[in-house]
């Protein structure tokens, strides 16, 4: 495995490489969600090329992009131990070599300006920006995003239809710990007694996805009941939203194809999550 860090060498090195080349676009400070991605890169590309890169542009003001963890060793480790073929861990200045505030930025704004994107105004627009880079620097055949950040994978399957990137974009299913708490770098922030609880996210939205395979279209109280129940387990509740898969519009009674998301705050992490359900 090499690790690579100027943009020239990188294409010069993929010149040479075999196809089909698959794409594992990541922040670092990996667990078993992002090796996952790697692994399932590995069974379907020639060569894996995985990313590490702490995009600025997708942090708020207030949030945390200069405490953000940046662990390149132990991640290289993880990424060798499922076959990765070349890391690229490029400085800022090497992604943004004219600054963060560039003029040509990416958008999806139907996609962008609901659930997650109400908390964190211009969050996706930088991670549209940053990967539709990365495709173009990678010229990837195959790109892997896991399905836990559902309304980012869904923006980014929108952006490369929209702007016609030859490629196919694979969602992983998420990866849990066996009490269901889907995997995450922001679970490291809860305390022993937070993370007993924290698995309550991953039930409420599965209670409601059981609702719905029985046949339930009764959304608003499905939404309420989860809610509260959050609540009640000291959960400090952003949404719990029944929306059409592949356009994040609100569930309707024709809806076939449902994602059942929810984020709340739970001590100093802000979980989320996601189910499918598909109406047979
Ligand atoms: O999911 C992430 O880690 C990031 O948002 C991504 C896709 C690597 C873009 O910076």
């Amino acid at each position: 495995m090499m690790r690579i860090e100027q943009l020239v060498e990188l294409r010069a090195t993929l010149r040479e490489c075999p196809r089909p080349l698959g794409l594992v676009p990541t922040m670092g400070n990996l667990h078993a969600g992002h090796v996952e991605l790697a692994r399932r890169a590995r069974e379907t590309s020639a060569t894996v090329v995985t990313t590490i890169f702490v995009n600025p542009t997708q942090f708020g003001p207030n949030e945390d992009f200069d405490r953000y963890p940046r662990t390149l060793e132990r991640d290289e480790e993880a990424l060798a131990s499922v076959g990765t073929d070349i890391v690229f861990a490029p400085s800022v200045d090497e992604v943004y070599p004219d600054g963060r505030d560039t003029p040509t930025r990416v958008s999806v704004d139907a996609l962008a300006d609901t659930l997650c994107g109400l908390d964190r105004p211009g969050h996706f627009d930088g991670v549209a920006t940053v990967v539709t880079k990365l495709f173009n620097i990678v010229q990837p055949e195959l790109a892997f995003f896991g399905e836990k950040d559902w309304q980012q994978l869904t923006i980014i399957r929108r952006l490369a239809y929209d702007l016609d990137v030859p490629l196919e974009i694979i969602g992983v299913p998420t990866v849990r710990a066996d009490d269901g708490l889907a995997l995450s770098s922001r679970n490291q922030y809860l305390s022993e007694e937070e993370r007993a609880r924290a698995p309550k996210l991953y039930q409420t939205i599965e209670a409601i996805r059981i609702g719905l395979a029985a046949g339930r279209r009764d959304f608003d109280s499905l939404i309420a009941r989860g809610a509260s129940e959050l609540a009640d387990a000291g959960f400090d509740v952003d949404y719990v939203a029944i929306r059409d898969a592949r356009t994040l519009a609100e569930a309707s009674p024709e809806t076939h194809e449902f994602r059942i998301l929810a984020a709340a705050q739970l001590g100093g992490a802000r979980l989320i999550d996601n189910v499918g359900h598909r109406a047979g």
